[in-house]
């Protein structure tokens, strides 16, 4: 074992038949894309409700709408890292395997992994608040580029949003519906590069762990949910999750020698 010394962990995943997985804007930290909080996070220098709000969008439209093309870009330049590549691997390790993100960059999907959950939408799908004519990012990149004034507006005239979720708007139904199911059937959840302050995503470490989940936690810093963990994994995503699959890798194997 590389990095799990602990004898329970190493029971569990023995034993495990369903993985799930929540990461949040850590996993894409070593991808160059800035996290939300802490010194150097993006809600250090605005607040949500500036930015990631209806309100702001209805009002400042071209701010809101140059900020993520902005955000676009930085993404669009970036590549998914080992950590997101430790998560397709693991996902060709288990039968039952679940990959919930917090983060609306496509990292996960740039790097293989099959469905993502993604709670919170994707920047790069874009939509009009008032007909619902959905844009591809070609599509919505010649519009803002042909607009000087960086109001994306639909052939109706209605204004152009991304598709992410905004503060004070629900998540899609079927996402948190498949994400508390994910919770609950498994046997290990991993939480990755989240600080677990943004509900409801960060009740699925707990409704796991009250339906007999393992937690294990893998960030830098101590979380919001650090205190309920089982595991803590102290380190960045892109060395530890490499290292930790690598383990499970091991350890599955063996199992399969042993039960043959
Ligand atoms: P945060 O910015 O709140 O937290 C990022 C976490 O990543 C922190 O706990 C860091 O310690 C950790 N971290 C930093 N670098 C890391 C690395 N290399 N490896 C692993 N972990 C690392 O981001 P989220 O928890 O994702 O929502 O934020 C949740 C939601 O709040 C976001 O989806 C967004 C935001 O407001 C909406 O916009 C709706």
């Amino acid at each position: 074992m590389k990095i799990l010394k602990d004898d329970e962990a190493i029971r569990r995943i023995k034993c495990a038949k369903g993985v799930a997985v929540l990461t949040g804007a850590g996993i894409s930290a070593e991808s160059g894309i800035p996290i939300f909080r802490g010194e150097e996070g993006l809600w250090t220098k605005m607040s949500p409700e500036e930015m990631a709000s209806f309100e702001a969008f209805y009002h400042n439209t071209a701010i809101v709408s140059e900020w993520y093309q902005h955000r676009r870009d930085i993404i669009d330049k970036s590549e998914p890292n080992s950590g997101h590549k430790a998560l397709k691997m693991l996902e060709g390790l288990v039968g039952d395997f679940s990959l919930i993100t917090q983060n609306i960059d496509g990292l996960h999907q740039r790097a293989g992994s099959g469905s993502v959950i993604e709670l919170h939408g994707n920047i790069m799908e874009n939509y009009c608040i008032k007909c619902n004519q959905q844009y591809s990012p070609q599509e919505f990149d010649e519009i803002y580029q042909q607009n000087p004034e960086h109001i994306p507006r639909c052939y109706c005239g209605g204004l152009i949003r991304p598709n992410v979720v905004w503060f004070g708007e629900q998540l899609p139904v079927e996402c948190i519906e498949n994400a508390y199911q994910a919770a609950i059937n498994s046997d290990i959840f991993l939480v990755v590069g989240t600080s677990a302050y943004v509900a409801p995503a960060s009740d699925l470490p707990r409704l796991a762990k009250q339906n007999g989940s393992y937690l294990i936690e893998i960030n830098p810093n101590k979380t919001a949910i650090s205190h309920i963990v089982d595991l803590r994994l102290e380190g960045s995503s892109g060395v530890v999750l490499p290292l930790l699959v690598d383990d499970f890798k091991e350890i599955m194997l063996e199992n399969k020698q042993f039960t043959r």
